[in-house]
């Protein structure tokens, strides 16, 4: 069996989604929500609305309900992307559920509604595996096997999955090797860029396959030096997850303004997320974000970024491949040959259409209609009437009402016409051949072009 690549379904286009999550703050809240999903802030007259906006009301599953589309359509062979962004400590890898503690955040929840959904609704046989990296510095480090990756398309290490608590399993297995440390602003902060997917084979039919992809991916948050109070290792890992996101941030504004050039590969991180933005992948933002006043700038700056990621377009396909079974070598010939022959005859019968089109434009051709100069076609016909012609020269005019028939594709616009309109209406018997060099009429010839006196 040949394997071909099918031709791909596009699905609409659609921007990527963007929720916010506001962290559960006490005092000194700077950020309202009037009505989902707008957002104020009403220190500083701002007002943003996004797709989804949760507050501390929202539980995890209530965040989840954004995600359950891309769900549904990773089982029909979508990729799908969700990334959480936000400041140190806003509450990404709590939502995500990477953050080795609680079982209901985004990842778990995908999870069991997959495998779920998978079961109940597939007749046809099925497959997943999981692989799990991060990007620390500009390291790729596959938290399976904790090898370093030389090269961003190097192949991470696969993990069969059966079952929504296995992929759960493996989640917390390469959690325990991502790296995080405690920081003045988060106790167990992310100090690096973790992506653990999940890629589904579908066997539709004995021709048919899927595969898609789906991401999570947990940001590393951005911090300031002066609040974390990081210094030495963690100062630096600071400053490598601020890079990544500037390069993040550039990619992002390129894509929302429509530059023709977006760096992709100015980073590790944005090459890895580079389907999910603006690419062949539908997705989700959840951008976190602290209410507090302290926080007001780094909020600020996450929701104007939030608000730019709604402006990127993704087109996501069906990532889907068809197998033909192979054609014996004669047979293939004969096709070939088959093929050109209807080329050919597809060709001819175009032509053949348009003459039939040509006739019945004359053929409905009233008389006074304006006719046009078609000098190639008068040639023809009076190449074709010659010998009439010439009899009709020798011998006079008996052959003139023949003749009239044929030269029914005339000329009046011609500017020759006029001068022997009278002419011809003095002998209205008379046919008029241009070019040629002949005029019949009973008793005359002149020089003219063709003409049937009734179009005058
Ligand atoms: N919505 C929430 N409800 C309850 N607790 C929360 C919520 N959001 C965050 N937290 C708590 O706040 C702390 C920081 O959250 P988390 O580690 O998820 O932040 P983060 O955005 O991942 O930060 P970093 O960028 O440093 O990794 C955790 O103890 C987490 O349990
Ligand atoms: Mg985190």
């Amino acid at each position: 069996m040949s394997l071909v690549v099918a031709p791909l379904v596009p699905q609409q286009s659609s921007h990527v989604q963007v929720a916010i999550r506001l962290r559960p703050h006490q005092d000194d809240c700077i950020l309202k929500v009037p009505q989902h999903p707008v957002l104020v802030i009403p220190e500083k007259k701002k007002q943003y609305t996004y797709d989804h906006v949760f507050d501390d009301t929202n539980s995890n599953e209530d965040v989840f309900g954004p995600i359950i589309p891309l769900v549904q359509s990773f089982l029909l062979g979508y990729n799908a992307t969700v990334f959480a962004y936000g400041q140190t400590g806003s509450g990404k890898s709590y939502s995500m559920g990477s953050d080795g503690e609680n079982d209901d955040g985004i990842i778990p929840l995908a999870l069991n509604m997959i495998f779920e959904r998978a079961a109940s609704q597939f007749q046809h046989e099925y497959s997943c595996h999981v692989t799990f990296c991060e990007i620390y510095g500009d390291d790729v480090r596959d938290l399976f096997s904790k090898q370093l990756m030389t090269k961003v398309t190097d192949q991470l290490t696969k993990q069969k999955v059966t079952s929504a608590d296995k992929a759960r399993h493996f989640l917390q297995k390469g959690l325990l090797h991502r790296t995080t440390a405690k920081t003045k602003m988060n106790s167990t902060s992310s100090r690096s860029h973790a992506i653990f997917t999940l890629e589904l084979h579908q066997i539709v039919s004995p021709t048919q396959k899927l595969t898609s992809k789906f991401h999570f991916v947990d940001l590393a948050g951005s911090e300031r030096p002066k609040k974390t109070l990081a210094e030495g290792l963690r100062f630096k890992e600071g400053i490598n997850i601020n890079k990544g996101l500037l390069a993040l941030g550039n990619v992002m504004n390129a894509l929302s303004e429509k530059k023709p050039y977006v760096p992709y590969r100015s980073s590790k991180l944005t090459r890895m997320l580079q389907d999910a933005l603006g690419g062949n992948s539908q997705t989700l933002m959840l951008a976190c974000v602290s209410p507090a006043k302290a926080n007001l700038n780094e909020s600020l700056n996450s929701l104007e970024y939030a608000q730019r990621t709604r402006k990127i377009c993704n087109n996501a396909l069906v990532n889907a491949q068809i197998e033909r079974p192979s054609i014996p070598p004669l047979i293939q010939s004969e096709l070939e040959k088959l093929r050109a022959e209807i080329a050919r005859l597809m060709v001819e019968n175009k032509n053949l259409q348009d003459c039939v089109a040509n006739l019945t434009v004359y053929r409905n051709q009233k008389p006074t209609q304006e006719y046009i100069w078609q000098s190639e076609e008068v040639r023809s016909i009076v190449q074709a009437t010659s010998t009439l012609l010439y009899d009709i020269v020798l011998q006079g005019t008996i052959y003139l009402e023949r003749l009239g028939v044929h030269a029914c594709i005339t000329v009046t616009r011609h500017p020759r016409t006029k001068k022997f309109r009278q002419a011809m209406q003095a002998h209205p018997m008379g046919v008029f051949v241009a070019n040629l060099g002949f005029v019949l009429s009973c008793s005359f010839i002149y020089c003219v072009d063709i003409v049937c006196p009734n179009l005058l």
